[in-house]
């Protein structure tokens, strides 16, 4: 019988995500494929604690410590090497990886980021998205490349912008469409479900890519 799939899970804080992973592991959503290990890049992580009483193996690589950032990627790099991986998730990452780091781990790589990509790369994207007026925001899982929230894309999922919302209630309503999203991705790329052609992600099977989580409406 062939060894069982790897994951390994990088994150920086809460851990939400990881834990939408746990749970998926636990429902064995990807069959034998195990999360390998959690690394986290903050010693307080509050992920770390979730990992740890789901009995996953933890590591912490403060980037504190390291004299540079490629100092602190090439340990990153050893690190997840030697777990060798099938895939590796950044699941809250807070860290932008080197081009060295991506290249290693190329088509093995996602990232899981608050927005409908393209729209709002980078940080405080509900707070942009509510500044901007978009009447839908969501979440990417995307393959990681070297430009920063740019990869080819995996699955999208879409909520609606409420007119009296704040920063926290979007934020929490994203959060749960990425929870769902999130694992569907790692289920599809340990599947081989994954097709990478011209820079887009097909799924072989034709399931949608996208998800509409859309609530009752106060009218209807
Ligand atoms: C999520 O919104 C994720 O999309 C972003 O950082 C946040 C991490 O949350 N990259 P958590 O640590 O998974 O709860």
């Amino acid at each position: 019988m062939n060894s069982p799939q790897r994951i390994v899970v990088l994150i920086s804080g809460r851990g939400s995500n990881l834990l939408a992973l746990l749970e998926a592991q636990l429902r064995r959503d990807w069959g034998r494929a195990y999360i390998a290990s959690v690394i986290s890049n903050r010693p307080d992580a509050a992920g770390l604690e979730a990992a740890a009483r789901a009995g996953v193996r933890t590591e912490v690589l403060d980037h504190r410590a390291f004299a540079s950032r490629a100092d602190f990627d090439a340990q990153l790099l050893a690190a997840v090497e030697s777990h060798q991986p099938d895939l590796v998730v950044l699941a809250g990452f807070m860290r932008v990886l080197g081009p060295e780091f991506v290249q290693a781990f190329a088509g093995r790589l996602i990232n899981i980021h608050p927005s409908i990509l393209p729209a709002f790369a980078g940080l405080h994207t509900h707070r942009r998205a509510l500044a901007a007026g978009v009447k839908w925001h969501g979440a990417t899982v995307h393959y990681v490349t070297p430009d920063l929230d740019q990869g080819p894309i995996v699955v999208q999922a879409a909520v609606p912008v409420r007119a009296d919302d704040t920063e926290a209630a979007l934020s929490a309503r994203v959060l749960a469409a990425e929870h769902h999203i999130l694992p569907m991705a790692v289920a599809w790329h340990l599947d081989g479900q994954l097709e990478l052609r011209d820079g887009v992600v097909r799924h072989r099977a034709g399931l949608p890519q996208q998800y509409c989580i859309a609530e009752p409406s106060a009218a209807s």
